[in-house]
């Protein structure tokens, strides 16, 4: 109870902090899209156009290629070291002005996979195979070319067929900067009057728990749920929601870029995870940035994470295959361990429930030096660890984390993400072929990003389905734990 009250106590430093913000102009730089109007372009009736024999719907823009910055600069508060900077060089290509709708998605699947309902509310709740076999289903519907060949877990892409895709990791980033060089593509912290995120925690805004030290920063609405595209303006290139609202899923596994300029990259031929960009109504906006990567395995989903479909402007070239590095399952004796890390003890008391239920090994991960056990300096101190992205020591270690195939790992939700000593742990062992199965207090963030900061730490490692616990949970607690843990397959003693 103590932990809540302190956590709304956050919430009202936050409110109660004001700023004024100015509006922004993005700047050219040497990117630019046509948003209309390109000649031997035949328009139909209903608004779309025809290019050849291709009939382009009335909501793409035709992005005309460039040559950008890729990655956040050393300076860019808040950036992670997968951000790294190097030139790239795109080709023109075609990008819609919105996020995928939940009527464009049923029309196709007759699938209404979303958490929120509405069908003008951008769909979610999908994974990136489901992207990708819609992508092939619409292309296929109006007798386009599929992009996609599908093979188990293999996907190949045919840079040269006319059909929906989605766009590459660089194509995206872009499109969402559309010329600008700054953290958003709206020159300035983007206000929650620009963008669906959570709104109480704009860029920067802890820069005013203690001091005023960033005025820029206004909190402003966190709206809990997708909105309908079109309500906020859209970035130079005409498009819609690239900050917030849902994430988009890329093409590209997540892996690291490298410092050399690159020309219409497609990412790793292999991976774990799938890349998704831009942030969404539940992410603080240091995670809506147009340089920050979340990823996800291709078979997951999320309610805070859509589907953004691009086009070809011009016939690419090449195959680009994908191919799964799945590890294989690890051999151990399929034991299962809790390990958690807990500062003010809703975390431990959730281990200790699990532990009842399961009879599993539990383990504390405790850093060498505790961080403070005031809550106004923990706040500082766990943004610190974060921003500077550090690997407190930990105090002990696990014996024989080889005996262990499933780990239950339990945190509480900090700064949006993991805490440190959370990293440090990840960092400390192989979990290849392992299943890492997340469960997180939070005082309503849920997850933040913390579930892409594991699947980062721990590419090799499974990702089960994580649990979610306000706080110390309340008096479902056990029945969700139940189901939790029935869902992922984990006895019950
Ligand atoms: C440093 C710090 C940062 C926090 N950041 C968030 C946050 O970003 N989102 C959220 O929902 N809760 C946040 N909280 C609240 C905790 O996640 C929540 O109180 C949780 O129940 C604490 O678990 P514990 O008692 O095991 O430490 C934060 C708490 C602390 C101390």
């Amino acid at each position: 109870m103590g932990r809540s009250v302190g956590y709304l106590l956050l919430l009202l430093m936050v409110a109660a902090s004001s700023a004024i913000g100015g509006a922004g102009t993005p700047t050219g730089g040497t990117a630019y899209a046509a948003t209309g109007g390109e000649t031997a372009t035949a328009m139909t009736a209903t608004g779309a156009s025809e290019v050849g024999n291709v009939r382009i719907p009335e909501n793409f823009v035709l992005i005309r290629g460039g040559q950008f910055q890729m990655g956040s600069p050393d300076s860019e508060a808040w950036r992670g070291a997968d951000e790294t900077r190097h030139a790239v060089t795109v080709g023109d290509f075609r990008l819609s002005r919105h996020e995928l709708t939940q009527a464009e998605f049923l029309e196709v699947t007759g699938r209404k996979p979303s958490a929120f309902s509405g069908p003008e509310l951008p769909v979610e709740n999908v994974s990136w195979l489901d992207a990708i076999a819609y992508c092939n289903a619409r292309s296929q519907k109006e007798g386009l070319t599929p992009a996609y060949s599908v093979s188990g877990r293999t996907v190949t892409w045919d840079r040269s067929a006319n059909g929906y895709r989605l766009p590459t990791e660089a194509e995206w980033e872009y499109a969402c900067r559309a010329g600008t060089e700054t953290p958003f593509n709206t020159e300035k912290s983007i206000g929650a009057d620009e963008a669906n995120y959570y709104g109480h925690y704009p860029y920067l805004i802890e820069e005013n728990y203690f001091s005023q030290g960033n005025l820029e920063a206004k909190p402003g609405q966190y709206r809990q749920t997708t909105v309908a595209p079109g309500g906020f303006p859209p970035n130079e290139f005409g498009l819609h929601d690239m900050h917030g609202n849902v994430g988009e899923w890329v093409w590209d596994y997540y892996g690291e870029y490298g410092a050399q300029a690159q020309s219409d990259p497609a990412g790793p031929a292999s991976g774990t995870l799938r890349v998704y960009r831009g942030g969404g109504w539940n992410d603080f906006a240091k995670n809506t940035r147009s340089a920050y990567r979340a990823a996800m395995a291709a078979e997951k989903g999320s309610f805070n994470v859509g589907i953004r479909l691009a086009l070809n402007a011009v016939p690419g070239a090449g195959l680009v295959t994908g191919s799964e590095a799945r590890p294989e399952k690890a051999a151990g004796a399929g034991q299962v361990l809790i390990a958690y890390y807990s500062w003010g003890g809703n975390t431990r008391a959730i281990a200790g429930m699990i532990r009842e239920r399961t009879g599993a090994d539990l383990f504390e991960i405790e850093p060498a030096r505790s961080y403070s056990g005031d809550y106004n300096t923990v706040l500082s101190e766990a943004q610190r660890d974060q921003r500077a992205q550090a690997r407190p020591e930990l105090a002990k270690r696990v014996d024989d984390m080889g005996r262990y195939d499933v780990i239950l790992l339990g945190y509480p939700n900090w700064w949006a993400s993991i805490p440190m000593p959370i990293a440090s742990f990840l960092e400390e062992y192989d979990f290849s072929g392992k299943t890492i199965i997340a469960f997180c207090s939070h005082g309503g963030g849920r997850f933040g990003q913390s579930l892409t900061a594991i699947a980062k730490l721990a590419p090799n490692a499974r990702m089960g389905e994580a649990l979610s616990v306000h706080y110390s949970g309340g008096s479902a607690l056990g029945r969700d734990i139940g189901e939790w843990l029935a869902e992922n397959g984990v006895k019950e003693r």
